[in-house]
């Protein structure tokens, strides 16, 4: 594919993976059927192997976040009507806090709303109080190219085909998953022991709990002799949790830290699959 045609995330998405799509090709299984992932976020695994075309049978897509499902579906079969709305929007402060504070009702108009803020907002974070409502501050970055129209379409052509969304926890995909079907887990992550180790993506925090439910999760993909290819924290805890259930993977990323003057920091996350490389 050329840099031309390349389709990106459309989104900014807290923990998101783009950084993992020059490698994920070693760690595919040779063949697979359907495609899943339930910790969809910025989908940048899924839209780089669906773009690739390494994804033939159907992809179901999901995540607890229904704001965000809802974004997807509308691009999925509203693109046209999207972009119009969004053009219309000013990235102001003054705008921001019109849009962040409105409460539209249509479907469309939501994703709307949902993608504007997630532009314009301080470092595209997904955050609400306690009423649900979104509370991060406007970001004041100012970019010519804001909501990337060309690449919005190009995402909506890839979700036409055989892309389903669903909106829930995790756990509740297990029925769906088939014999050669590929899982691909991203987690919020946490580990045990270390509470500023959570990481608040939504109204719901994923504690350690979820982490043992997941790897239940994986037990019964394992038993259903579909393929699961997990990231998660390079930490002990983790590494206790999942390593019995297949391979363990170390890979290192860059990230930067620090406001002013940051630097590049390493850091290692680990990678779990049962697929036979
Ligand atoms: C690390 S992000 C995924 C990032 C994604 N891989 C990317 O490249 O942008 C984790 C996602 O899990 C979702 N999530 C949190 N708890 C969940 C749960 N119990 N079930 C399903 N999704 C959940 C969050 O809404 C968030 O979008």
């Amino acid at each position: 594919m050329t840099e031309k045609n390349k389709v990106k995330p459309f989104l900014r998405w807290a923990g998101g993976k783009r950084w993992l799509t020059k490698n994920i090709k070693e760690y595919l299984p040779k063949e697979f059927n359907n495609y899943h992932e339930p910790f969809l976020g910025g989908a940048s695994i899924f839209i780089y192997l669906k773009s690739n075309n390494l994804i033939n049978g159907k992809s179901y897509l999901s995540d607890f976040n229904n704001e965000l499902i809802n974004a997807y579906k509308q691009i999925q079969s509203n693109p046209k009507i999207i972009i119009n709305e969004l053009e219309k929007l000013k990235n102001t402060k003054e705008d921001y806090y019109k849009i962040r504070s409105s409460n539209p009702k249509t479907a469309t108009l939501k994703a709307v709303r949902f993608i504007y803020l997630n532009k314009t907002s301080f470092n595209g974070i997904y955050r609400v109080n306690l009423k649900g409502k979104y509370n991060v501050p406007y970001g004041y970055k100012k970019t010519k190219n804001l909501f990337e129209f060309e690449n919005i379409m190009k995402i909506s052509t890839l979700l036409k085909d055989d892309v389903e969304f669903h909106s829930k926890d995790f756990y509740s995909i297990i029925d769906n998953i088939k014999t050669n079907d590929l899982v691909f887990l991203d987690p919020p992550y946490t580990v045990a022991h270390e509470n500023n180790g959570f990481v608040k993506y939504n109204q719901k925090i994923f504690l350690w709990e979820d982490q043992k439910r997941l790897a239940n999760f994986l037990q019964e993909i394992n038993n259903k002799k579909a393929y699961y290819i997990l990231t998660n924290a390079a930490h002990e805890s983790v590494d206790e949790l999942f390593s019995n259930l297949g391979k363990k993977y170390k890979v290192q990323r860059s990230s930067s830290v620090g406001g002013k003057g940051a630097s590049r920091k390493k850091v290692n996350e680990f990678i779990f699959t049962n697929i036979q490389l």
